[in-house]
This record gives structure tokens, C-alpha cells and sequence, in this order.
């Protein structure tokens, strides 16, 4: 069955892939590209224009940092008097009190604020950046003083999943709405590390059950979002919500993609803005249309009862996971793939000391 394109909800802009930190589950391609392949700010503008024309709602500006983008602020003011909402998805590096009111005045209408650890030590230890905590803490202070809406995000791993009831207490005394507690994806540079990162299956159980207890407990004063690591799930996400449905994600040399990850799937060939209209992009584009609707879906995903929910799960993890991304995603208990990942988790999770971080620098 064709799938009925509707127009994308959300962009995800990665402004650039500069980052001050160098967290071992940044997500980011392996390789990174460097300043002089970004899009200037006069493209990333007219890129915004189109987006609004084509429907999307909502902005997310991330990289990298966005803020080592000295124009940030023109960015935002460009988005907003396009009339997208506008969330800025940042380490805190790079910001500070005058840059925060000018982003501000330019329209800015939500934070996300990454958290690496709730101590010096581990936060700064994860990010791989020393004082880049007391900075971050400094950061937060005045977003609230702003009174920006703040979401704090934390990418939980075998490291800092101990934590997460401390990590849920930060995000109250920060006084965010929302926390999104994700647990590692791996993706990008954390593949590399992915022995290093996986969870045991005792602290997955305990997280569950700490996040079970929490959300009726802070109902009315924080939402969490909880973001299980799949690999310990018996059927997949719905990657994207479904591959070229709602979101588009457009890289640092303005190459579209359909998702954060798409890049890596060898067989796909990816167009570019300003070259094409973002647009014919979305609609026509054989990377968007090559998993849109059931037609490419393998014989297990077509006759699925879960095919409707979970899209046939993440493209990118099958290729990763198996090397062919068009099989059933290996996260799912009725897939022949499914016995590579359990035993991948069971020799990487069970481990009794796991392996040291590689930083990418
Ligand atoms: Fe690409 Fe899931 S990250 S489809």
C-alpha cells in the first residue's frame, strides 16, 4: 500500500557539527564535517522560509552545539518571523547571559538542555570537557531567570543509569517542565562505544520501575518522557514515527535526510538544499519514498499485527545491526535478526567491567 505523503511537523536543523563536548554517544556521523561545509546564514534562512511553506510547525536548532554558530541569534530571529516554533538544543557551552536575552528578544521559544551527569565529575568526565558542568549549571540558572520553557534531556548508559533518581531531582531543582530520559541509541560515534555504554539488564529493570514510580509521583509538575533502551525490548520503535511521515532532519552542508541516521545507509543518495527545493525534496525524492507506506516491507513486517505501530522499526539500526536495511529491525522477538542482538547484548551487557570510553578527540 502507497502511503499518503503529508507534509513534515518537525525539522530537525543541525546547524553544525562543532561541539565543544565529545560525548561517547554522540550520534553524530563518525566523520564530521567541518565549518567551511556548513550552509551560510543567508541558505539556513531561506531553508526556513521553505520549511514554513511546506508546513513545518516546529524548529529544532541543534549540531554539534548550536551556539558555536556566532549566528545563532539571527537564525532564531529568521525562524520565528517565518512564524516556527523555535527550540534550541544545547550543552549550555557557549551561552551565557547576554546571548540568552538576545535570543530572547530574537524569538526564542523553548530550551533543551543536555545533561551528561548530575556531579562534576561525571559530567564532565562523560562530556570531555573540564567545568563544563559549573558552566551548564550557571546556563540553567538563567533560562529559569528568563523563565524559557526548559526541557532537560539526559542520555542515560551503564555509566550514569545509577543516577537516575538524582537526575530526576535536577530537573525539578532546574525547574524544568519536561525531562526526556533517553537511554543510549546507538548510533554514529556510539557504536563506537557501544560495549562501553550498554546497560545491564538489572539497571534497565530498576530504571523502569524508577520511572514507573515517578510519573504518577510528579504528575502536574514534571512530565517525563522515558526512552527505554530498545535493544532490551521485544518489538521496535516507531523509528520517526515512520520514515518520511513527520520529520525531517537537514545536516550541516544542507544535505536532507530523513532521519539523524539515514546517512549511513549506503544504498540511499541524499539531494540537497539550496540545490533542490526542500520541498521536492520531501515529496519526490527517492531517499524519502524508499520506506514510505508497507510496499518495501519484508513478509514478516507486511503481515505483522504491529505493522501499523511501529512502522516496521528503525531502517538504520537493521542496516547497522545486520548490514541490510530493509530486513524486519533486529529489536523485534519475531525476527531471524533478533538472535544476532541477544547475542550481542548478552556479551556486551553482561560484562562485569566494561570497556573505556573513546573520545573522539
Ligand atoms: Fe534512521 Fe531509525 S534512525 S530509521
Amino acid at each position: 500500500m502507497s502511503a499518503r505523503i503529508d507534509p513534515p511537523i518537525a525539522m530537525l536543523a543541525e546547524l553544525t557539527h562543532r561541539c565543544p563536548l565529545a560525548c561517547p554517544y554522540c550520534s553524530n556521523p563518525r566523520e564530521l564535517l567541518a565549518k567551511s561545509a556548513e550552509l551560510s546564514t543567508d541558505v539556513w534562512k531561506g531553508v526556513f522560509s521553505q520549511a514554513a511553506a511546506l508546513g513545518v510547525l516546529q524548529l529544532h536548532l541543534s549540531g554539534g552545539e548550536p551556539a558555536s554558530r556566532s549566528d545563532l541569534t539571527e537564525l532564531v530571529a529568521a525562524a520565528n518571523e517565518a512564524g516556527l516554533y523555535t527550540n534550541l538544543i544545547t550543552s549550555g557551552i557557549g551561552l551565557n547571559p547576554k546571548r540568552l536575552r538576545a535570543l530572547e528578544d530574537a524569538g526564542l521559544d523553548h530550551v533543551q538542555l543536555s545533561l551528561q551527569g548530575v556531579t562534576t565529575a561525571m559530567a564532565d568526565r562523560i562530556g570531555g570537557y573540564k567545568g563544563g558542568f559549573d558552566r551548564k549549571m550557571h546556563v540553567a540558572e538563567v533560562i529559569r531567570e528568563i523563565g524559557f520553557p526548559l526541557t532537560l534531556n539526559a542520555v542515560m548508559h551503564r555509566e550514569n543509569l545509577d543516577d537516575l533518581p538524582a537526575t530526576i531531582e535536577m530537573a525539578q531543582r532546574l525547574g524544568a517542565r519536561r525531562i526526556e530520559i533517553a537511554c543510549v541509541q546507538f548510533q554514529g560515534w556510539a557504536l563506537t562505544n557501544r560495549a562501553a555504554l550498554q546497560p545491564t539488564r538489572a539497571q534497565v529493570d530498576r530504571a523502569k520501575q524508577v520511572v514507573a514510580e515517578a510519573i504518577p509521583t510528579l504528575r502536574g509538575e514534571l512530565v517525563i518522557d522515558f526512552v527505554p533502551p530498545d535493544y532490551f525490548s521485544d518489538f521496535p520503535k516507531a523509528c520517526m514515527n515512520g520514515w518520511g511521515t513527520t520529520g525531517v532532519n537537514v545536516a550541516p552542508d544542507g544535505t536532507v535526510l530523513p532521519c539523524h541516521a539515514a546517512a549511513t545507509i549506503p544504498k540511499l543518495r541524499f539531494e540537497r538544499v539550496p540545490e533542490k527545493r526542500l520541498s521536492d525534496i520531501w515529496y519526490h525524492s527517492e531517499a524519502f519514498n524508499a520506506y514510505r507506506g508497507t510496499d518495501w516491507m519484508p513478509p514478516l513486517c507486511q503481515t505483522c499485527d504491529r505493522r501499523d505501530i511501529d512502522f516496521g522499526g528503525c531502517r538504520c539500526q537493521a542496516f547497522a545491526v545486520l548490514g541490510d536495511a530493509n530486513a524486519p529491525d533486529p529489536v523485534c522477538v519475531k525476527s531471524a535478526g533478533r538472535a544476532v542482538l541477544d547475542d550481542l547484548v548478552e556479551a556486551e551487557a553482561q560484562r562485569v567491567e566494561a570497556p573505556a570510553f573513546v573520545y573522539r578527540r
